[in-house]
């Protein structure tokens, strides 16, 4: 079994579990959504691809926003609570992010996301070369993940420390992420043609004062997610959806 089969098959035991769990924990609904959902943007009328979308709870915000979406995930399980949040309304599809998207065509999605996966994937430049391949010029990818100060706390050593950090959560599934400093996250996305529009550190949101008060004063201080917007280059001088 390779790592990213084991990571798959935890999340399949995991699917219904997670999916309970993230539609109100505070790290999920009140600290990584609300980032995400601001850096996406307007998405009326967009062709966004959810990449590693779990159980559709952002595939749910999506819809709500006026987007089409294609959402893939290499879990069985999590593609069927997707279903069941979606109706029918968008493309859903079992696909394993270590294979090509050889079904997109090139050029034929605006907006990427990829929110809290990429530190699964062994080969996160091959993933992030086909994102860039199927996003059209001047579209973005959205990618949350750990904040590498965060990795550095939980698994100590350097902060300069790269490599996989194996942990089991509280139900006794275990759990491997991949660990590296800011500066290698951002040499991967520029290898793979991206350029770095947007870096943003999650700050939780006022309700979580009230709902998850610890939470809520711990994330005021020490960072738990990180947010990356990348656009693909035009082939005219760069020029971006953010360009006047
Ligand atoms: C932490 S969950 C995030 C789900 C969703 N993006 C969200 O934020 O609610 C990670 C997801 O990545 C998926 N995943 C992990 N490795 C994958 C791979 N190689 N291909 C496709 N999906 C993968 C898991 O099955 C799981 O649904």
């Amino acid at each position: 079994m390779s790592a990213d089969d084991a990571v798959t098959t935890s999340y399949d035991r995991f699917a219904a579990a997670f999916a309970a769990e993230a539609a109100h924990s505070p790290y999920n609904a009140h600290y990584d959504r609300p980032a995400v959902l601001e850096l996406l943007g307007d998405l009326t009328d967009r062709v966004v691809l959810d990449a590693g979308c779990g159980p559709g709870l952002y595939v749910t915000e999506l819809l709500a926003r006026g987007a089409h979406v294609i959402a893939v995930d290499a879990s069985a399980n999590m593609i069927d609570l997707a279903r069941r949040h979606a109706a029918g309304q968008i493309t859903l599809r079992q696909h394993d992010l270590t294979r090509p998207l050889y079904w997109l065509a090139s050029d034929s999605v605006d907006i990427g996301l990829l929110a809290l996966v990429i530190h699964y994937i062994d080969d996160r430049i091959a993933l992030l070369r086909e994102l860039h391949r199927v996003l059209r010029p001047g579209g973005h990818l959205i990618i949350s993940t750990s904040h590498p100060t965060a990795d550095w706390l939980t698994a100590e050593g350097s902060y300069f420390d790269v490599g996989w950090v194996e942990q089991k959560w509280a139900c006794g599934i275990g759990h491997r992420f991949w660990r590296q400093p800011l500066h290698a996250w951002c040499a991967e996305f520029t290898a793979a043609g991206f350029a770095i529009s947007a870096i943003t550190e999650h700050q939780p949101t006022a309700d979580m004062a009230h709902t998850h008060p610890r939470d809520h004063e711990t994330l005021t201080r020490k960072p738990g997610f990180i947010a990356y917007r990348l656009t693909k280059p035009t082939n005219t001088g760069h020029k971006t959806d953010n360009d006047a």
